[in-house]
C-alpha cells in the first residue's frame, strides 16, 4: 500500500453554498444534465453530498465509484473520492482510467458487499462539453435506488447549505494500486476482470469460442463507448474471435461525437453492415454505460421486446440458467411477446413501471430471473442492473446451441407463440408546454374513450398505468396512458424521463398475430393504422410541429 498520495495531510474543509440547487430531482435514472450545467461551481458537489446523506452505511462503508469515460468522468471521480473520505467511507473501489461500465458497477458492489456506488454516466445521451452528463446512485443489491431513497435525495438538495470535501493531490487513476486518503482506503482496480469472471461462470465459453473462431462472422460496435475494453477482453482475447470483430472500441470523452445509443438510428453503421449486406451473421453494439444492447442477424432485426422473448424459450440452452426460470418481467410499454412465451412454460410474469428501478425487488424476492425493456435492455438476477453484452453473449449461447441464424430463431418463434408487432415512435425535443398540454389533454380524455372505436377496433380499457410492487406494496402511479383494443393490440404514449432537452414524446405501437397469421410484414405497415388512429386522437403532428417521429424503433 503507497501512502497518501499527498505529501502534506489533507485537510478537511466545509464549503458553504450561497444557495441550494432546486434542479437536482433524479430523473429515471439518476441525474441527468448537460456538461455544461454539471459545470456550475457545486453543482456536481451538491448532488453528491446529498446523496452521501441519504445513502445508508456511507461511513464506514464501501463504496463503487467509476463512469462510462465521457467528458468530466475522471474529474468527478477525483472529486467523488475527495468527498466520500471526508463522509467517512472506508473502502473505495474504483478503477484504472475510470472506466467502469453499469453492469460492471453493479456486479463490483454485490460482490464487495459495497453500501452502494456512484456510476458518472448519462447513459445513451452524447457526451462531451457541448452532450450531458449524470450521476447515478446505486445501493446494496447493486441496483439503482429506490425511490423512498432518490425523493429524500433531492429534497436534501433543496435545503442544503454545505458539503464537506477533503483537500488533496489527485489519486493516481492510470494503474492498479491501493492508495490511503486519510482515514479511507482506496483500491484501483482493472474495471473489466470480475465481470468476465462473471460472465465466463454464466456462459460456455469453450462453445462460444468454437463458434466465433469459425466461419461465423461477428461484429461489435462499441460506439467508442465503455464496452470497447470489456468487449475486446471477452470476445477477441479471451474467445478468440478475430482482431477487428469489435468497432470503435476505444472510449472517447465525446463517443468521437457521435450518439451512443445502440438503436438503428444511431448505431447505423452496423445497422447498415448487417441488414443492407450479406458479409456477417450476427451483429450487435452497446450504449454509453453498456447497459443496452441491439441485437442484429443477417438483414435481421430483432426487435429488443422480442429478445426478452427469445431469451426466455431459450434460457436453459445456457448454464447460468439451466436449471429453469423462477419468472420473468418486462415494463409496461414492453410488448407482451415474453409474456406468452412465459405463459407457455408456466412462468409468473410480471409487469413493471418503465425503469430498471422495478425490477429489483422482484430479483431480490427470487420471484423473476430474467426482466428487460423495450428500449434495449435486458438482464437476469446475476446483477441488479440491465446489461448489453450479457444479452449479447447469450445470444452467442443460443446461435451456438441451435447451430442455426438469427433469423430462423426469430421465424421459429413466431411460428411456435405468434407475432407481436412493435414500434416505439419517439418525437425528441418538443417544446416542453406543448408536450403536457398534449400528454393532459389525452389523459383527461381517457375515462371517455372506454368503448370507443380506434383504428377499426374498440377500445376495451383507457387508463394512466399504476403499479402496486408485489414485494413490498408500494405504489406508482402516472407511469404512462394505455389504450387497449378488443383485440389486444395496443397504444401507450409516455414522456420520457430522461432526456435534457425540451421534453421527448414516446408513442409505443403493438399489435398481435397467432401463429397461423401474416409474420413477415413490415412492422411499420402491420401497425400503420394504429399509427394513424393515435395521431388523430393525441394530435401529435399538429400539437408537437413534427411531421414524423425523430427515432423509430
Ligand atoms: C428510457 C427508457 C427506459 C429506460 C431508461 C434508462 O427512459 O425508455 O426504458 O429504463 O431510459 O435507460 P425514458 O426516457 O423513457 O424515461
Ligand atoms: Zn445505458
Amino acid at each position: 500500500m503507497t501512502p497518501s498520495p499527498s505529501d502534506s495531510p489533507a485537510v478537511l474543509h466545509t464549503v458553504a453554498l450561497a444557495q441550494p440547487f432546486t434542479d437536482q430531482k433524479p430523473g429515471t435514472s439518476g441525474l441527468r444534465k448537460s456538461s455544461q450545467r454539471f459545470a456550475t461551481p457545486h453543482y456536481l458537489e451538491s448532488f453528491v453530498e446529498a446523496s452521501l446523506r441519504v445513502l445508508p452505511g456511507v461511513a464506514g462503508g464501501t463504496l463503487v465509484l467509476g463512469g462510462d469515460g465521457r467528458f468530466g468522468n475522471l474529474a468527478a471521480i477525483q472529486t467523488i473520492a475527495r468527498m466520500a473520505a471526508a463522509h467517512g467511507v472506508a473502502r473505495l473501489i474504483t478503477t484504472t482510467g475510470g472506466i467502469l461500465s453499469t453492469p460492471a458497477a453493479s456486479h463490483l458492489i454485490r460482490q464487495h458487499q459495497a453500501v452502494g456506488g456512484v456510476i458518472l454516466s448519462a447513459s445513451h445521451n452524447p457526451g462531451g462539453p457541448e452532450g450531458d452528463f449524470g450521476v447515478k446512485i446505486n445501493g446494496a443489491n447493486g441496483g439503482p435506488t429506490p425511490e423512498s431513497i432518490t425523493d429524500a435525495i433531492y429534497e436534501t438538495t433543496l435545503s442544503l447549505d454545505s458539503y464537506r470535501i477533503l483537500e488533496a493531490a489527485p489519486l493516481p487513476l492510470d494503474q492498479p494500486g491501493s492508495h490511503v486518503l486519510e482515514e479511507m482506503t482506496v483500491e484501483v482496480i482493472d474495471g473489466v476482470d470480475d465481470y468476465a469472471a462473471l460472465m465466463r461462470r454464466l456462459f460456455d465459453f469453450d462453445r462460444l469460442a468454437a463458434l466465433l473462431k469459425g466461419d461465423f462472422r461477428f461484429a461489435f460496435d462499441a460506439l467508442h463507448a465503455v464496452t470497447g475494453p470489456y468487449a475486446a477482453r471477452i470476445f477477441e482475447g479471451q474467445l478468440g474471435a478475430p482482431a477487428g470483430t469489435v468497432r470503435n472500441g476505444v472510449p472517447l470523452e465525446d463517443f468521437g461525437g457521435g450518439h451512443p445509443d445502440p438503436n438503428l438510428t444511431y448505431a447505423h453503421d452496423l445497422a447498415a453492415l448487417l441488414l443492407e449486406g450479406d458479409a456477417y451473421d450476427f451483429g450487435a453494439a452497446c450504449d454509453g454505460d453498456g447497459d443496452r444492447n441491439m441485437i442484429l442477424g443477417r438483414r435481421c432485426f430483432v426487435n429488443p421486446s422480442d429478445s426478452l422473448a427469445v431469451l426466455t424459450a431459450n434460457a436453459t440452452l445456457a448454464p447460468g440458467y439451466a436449471e429453469g426460470l423462477a419468472g420473468v418481467a418486462r415494463s409496461m410499454p414492453t410488448s407482451a411477446a415474453a409474456d406468452v412465451v412465459a405463459k407457455a412454460l408456466g412462468l409468473p410474469c410480471f409487469e413493471t413501471p418503465t425503469g430498471w428501478k422495478f425490477f429489483g425487488n422482484l430479483l431480490d424476492a427470487g420471484r423473476i430471473t430474467l426482466c428487460g425493456e423495450e428500449s434495449f435492455g435486458t438482464g437476469s438476477n446475476h446483477i441488479r442492473e440491465k446489461d448489453g453484452l450479457w444479452a449479447v453473449l447469450f445470444w452467442l449461447q443460443i446461435l451456438a446451441v441451435r447451430n442455426c441464424s438469427v433469423a430462423e430463431v426469430m421465424t421459429d418463434h413466431w411460428q411456435r407463440y405468434g407475432r407481436h408487432y412493435y414500434s416505439r415512435h419517439d418525437y425528441e425535443a418538443i417544446a416542453s408546454d406543448a408536450a403536457h398540454a398534449l400528454y393532459s389533454r389525452v389523459k383527461g380524455q381517457l375515462p371517455a374513450l372506454v368503448g370507443e372505436r380506434f383504428a377499426g377496433r374498440s377500445i376495451a380499457l383507457a387508463d394512466d398505468f399504476a403499479y402496486t410492487d408485489p414485494v413490498d406494496a408500494s405504489v406508482s402511479e402516472g407511469q404512462g396512458l394505455r389504450l387497449l383494443l378488443d383485440d389486444g393490440s395496443r397504444v401507450v404514449l409516455r414522456l420520457s424521463g430522461t432526456g435534457t432537452q425540451g421534453a421527448t414524446l414516446r408513442v409505443y405501437l403493438e399489435s398481435y398475430v397467432p401463429p397461423s397469421g401474416a409474420l413477415n410484414q413490415d412492422p411499420q405497415l402491420a401497425l400503420a393504422d394504429l399509427i394513424s388512429a393515435i395521431d388523430a386522437l393525441a394530435e401529435i403532428k399538429e400539437r408537437t410541429g413534427m411531421d414524423r417521429p425523430t427515432v423509430i424503433t
